[in-house]
């Protein structure tokens, strides 16, 4: 396919509800692990250490994009770096997942930080892939939404029970709420940081809020997720994973683009939403199958959608380290093919 020109980015166009010539994919996800350039990479560098590099960021998040051909590019970063501004020791063991090594407790000193110079490395990464990037594919910036990175900070670690969050939460609410006003107000600096430096959209990543309840949500949550989106000038796009039951409230936040996890089904949930736009939500194991499976549940997705402006189309959840290069760059030509006006 050739682009003229004055072509728009089509994932903003998509934001925006406007007809685009296919329709708009990108993953979750799409640098990492699956990669063999990646693992490559890792051997001689730490995560941190690539994190910190504007170089090999720019590197990373176009190598992946080019590859795999996609519509837009996410930085390569991740959601627990706005940790290490709010005083977290952060590690990212060996084969242990991330490790904050203090966990919040309610005495807990907030250092005064200056978001802007500390992390002057991902502006100048998201700088010079700007410019790397062809100009009709966007560049994503991100940040995790303020529970999600909470979680981290109070179990010290990933977690599967959140037990401490729930006991917090329940018991000592003010701590609670500290630390989320502290994790949001720290966000808007960072997202706008990114902005500035070019990112053209902004998803926030919630993947842990299944865990609450749709009161909880409301009561703990919405109100930091309404700063944030209020704060933001560029399209939106707000992600978290087993959502079904949360979707509603979680609309309330006031996003551009709802991002679906693959238990929901499209013809029900976006009539609902007034067709606003939505991203999703092909099931990332999906790519472990062989093609004629991945173009069969793709086509499933596809038919919903049936060419309605405003869709991207993503996995429900990040690739998997196991899944063949070779299946992400055939599902995005095939969707680019299915979609082509
Ligand atoms: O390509 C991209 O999507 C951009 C980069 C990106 C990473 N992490 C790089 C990464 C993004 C958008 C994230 C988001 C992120 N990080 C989330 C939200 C998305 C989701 O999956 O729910 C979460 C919960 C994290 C926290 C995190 N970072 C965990 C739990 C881990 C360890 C588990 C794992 O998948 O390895 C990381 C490390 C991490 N972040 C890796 C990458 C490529 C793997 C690091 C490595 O070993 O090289």
């Amino acid at each position: 396919m050739f682009y003229d020109t004055d072509i728009g980015m089509l994932l903003i166009d998509a934001c925006n509800q406007k007809p685009t010539p296919h329709t708009p994919v990108w993953l979750m996800r799409q640098a990492g692990r699956y990669m063999k350039e990646y693992r490559e990479l890792r051997s001689k560098v730490s995560f941190l250490e690539l994190c910190k590099s504007p170089e090999l960021v720019c590197e990373t998040t176009v190598f992946a994009c080019e590859t795999i051909k996609a519509d837009a590019a996410i930085i390569f970063a991740d959601i627990l770096l706005i940790t290490e501004s709010l005083g977290f020791e952060l590690e990212f063991a060996k084969d242990h997942g991330p490790l904050l090594h203090n966990p919040y407790t309610p005495n807990h000193v907030f250092p005064a930080s200056d978001i802007q110079h500390q992390y002057d490395y991902l502006g100048q990464g998201i700088s010079l892939t700007r410019q790397a990037l062809p100009k009709h594919k966007a560049l994503i910036g991100f940040a995790g939404a303020p529970f999600t990175v909470a979680t981290y900070c109070i179990e010290g670690g990933k977690s599967k029970e959140f037990a401490k969050v729930k006991t917090l939460m329940k018991e000592n609410p003010k701590a609670f709420q500290a630390l989320l006003t502290q994790i949001t107000d720290a966000t808007i600096p960072y997202l706008q940081l990114q902005i500035d430096a070019g990112a053209d959209v902004i998803q926030l990543f919630d993947s842990w809020i299944s865990i609450l309840t749709p009161q909880e949500y409301e009561t703990h949550i919405l109100p930091h997720m309404k700063k944030i989106f209020s704060n933001i000038a560029v399209p939106t796009i707000y992600f978290g994973t087993k959502t079904k039951a949360l979707l509603p409230i979680m609309k309330i936040a006031g996003s551009t683009v709802m991002g679906l996890d693959s238990d929901v089904q499209i013809q029900e949930i976006w009539p609902q939403f007034d067709f606003s736009p939505i991203q999703g939500n092909l099931d990332p194991l999906i790519l472990l199958e062989d093609f004629s499976t991945i173009q069969k549940q793709t086509d499933l997705i596809l038919s919903q959608v049936s060419n309605r402006p405003g869709f991207i189309f993503n996995l429900g959840h990040g690739i998997t380290p196991q899944t063949p290069v070779e299946n992400v760059i055939r599902l995005i030509e095939y969707v680019h093919e299915q979609t082509s006006n």
